[in-house]
Order: structure tokens, then sequence, then C-alpha cells
């Protein structure tokens, strides 16, 4: 995480406040760019945000200050029994890094896991949104439809490996609806 991911931050935020979601919830506080950017931008009326890391969560509790809507959570958001149904999520827990000996079946399986309770902490009409780094397909989630908004190119965002990235997608994933008995022939 670096503030060089600001003007991409800034383009997500801006482009999707007309989904106007109250309840917001965001995974990873990291610097708190994002969280400022959705207050601005997206002005919720609850801002949950877990942070597993204890002194990034001491800078959220700051942040936090002064803000009524944000709430901040200490721990490993898998860990929690979150009960509140959000609109928007935000999920940036990433190193954005692969790690070595990078396993893509375990990726593929921790994925689908992650979207599954995803999904049962969306309200209706609520949607999953996380960075898109590089102008490569975005990977699906299973029980979602993926929408891409928008490519664009950002001024150099320097990712974990000293690699430096230009390209970036603005992109959300929305729950596909069950279907219910009366939907069936
Ligand atoms: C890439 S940074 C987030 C950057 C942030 N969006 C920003 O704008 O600055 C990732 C953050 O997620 C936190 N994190 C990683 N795994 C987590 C987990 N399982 N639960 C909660 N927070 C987590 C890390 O400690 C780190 O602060």
């Amino acid at each position: 995480m670096s503030r060089s991911e600001e003007p991409y931050f800034k383009a997500i935020f801006s482009s999707l406040s007309y989904l106007q979601p109250k309840k917001i919830l965001e995974i990873g506080f990291g610097l708190g760019i994002s969280a400022e950017l959705i207050q601005k931008y997206l002005k919720p009326k609850l801002h949950d945000i877990y942070e597993i890391e204890s002194s990034i969560y001491n800078d959220l509790e700051e942040f936090a200050v002064g803000r009524p809507s944000v709430r901040a959570h200490l721990g490993d958001w898998q860990r929690q029994l979150i009960k509140q149904k959000y609109d928007f999520i935000f999920y940036d827990p990433f190193d954005y890094i692969e790690i070595e000996g990078f396993n893509y079946e375990k990726w593929i399986k921790a994925r689908a896991k992650m979207a599954e309770r995803m999904k049962k902490l969306l309200s209706v009409e609520g949607v999953l949104c996380h960075p898109h780094f590089g102008d490569g397909e975005v990977p699906s989630l299973p029980g979602f439809t993926t929408i891409i908004v928008e490519r664009l190119k950002v001024s150099p965002i320097r990712m974990a490996d000293e690699t430096f990235c230009e390209d970036a997608a603005v992109i959300f994933h929305k729950p596909n609806k069950e279907k219910s008995c009366s939907d069936k022939p």
C-alpha cells in the first residue's frame, strides 16, 4: 500500500457515488486513503472498518474521531461474527504481491469462500468492490456478476514488489439473485 494509489481510489469512489450506499463495510484500513474517500464521495450513514494490525488500528481509531458514521473494529474480519448487512463492501486486505509458492488452486478456493461470506453480508441490492490493478481480465467471483465500470490509465502506482502499474479498472461484483420457487417452471 502506498499513497500513489490515491488518484485511482479517487476515481473508484467518485464514479461509484451514484450507487448512494448507506451502509458500508471496509476491510483493511491501511493508510486510510480509501476510508477518507468513502467518507467524502459516498457519505455513508454507517461505515464499519475492520483492521487486523493493532498499530494500524490505532490510526483507524484516530480517524473515527469526529466522524460519527465510522465504527472501528480490531481483528481479522474472517473471525468476527458480523450481523450487519451492507449496501457496499470495499474489500482491500491484499498486499498485491504474488507470495512465493503461490498456489492457484488454493487461491481459487479461498476466493470462493470469501465470495460466499461476502454474499451473506450484502443487502439485496448491495455490491462488492475491490481494486483491480493492470489491464488484464478481472477474475470472476462465484455467485456474482462482475461489472467493469471503467478501465483507466492512472498515474504510476507503486506496488508491493516495487514495480509500477499504470493501468487499473473500476469494477464491482453484484450478487446473482437466487431463483425463488415461483420462478421455477
Ligand atoms: C492494502 S492495505 C489497505 C489500503 C487501504 N485501502 C488504503 O486506502 O490505505 C491492506 C490492509 O488490510 C489489513 N488486513 C489484512 N488482512 C486483514 C484481515 N484479515 N482483516 C482485517 N484487516 C486486514 C492490513 O493490515 C492492511 O492495513
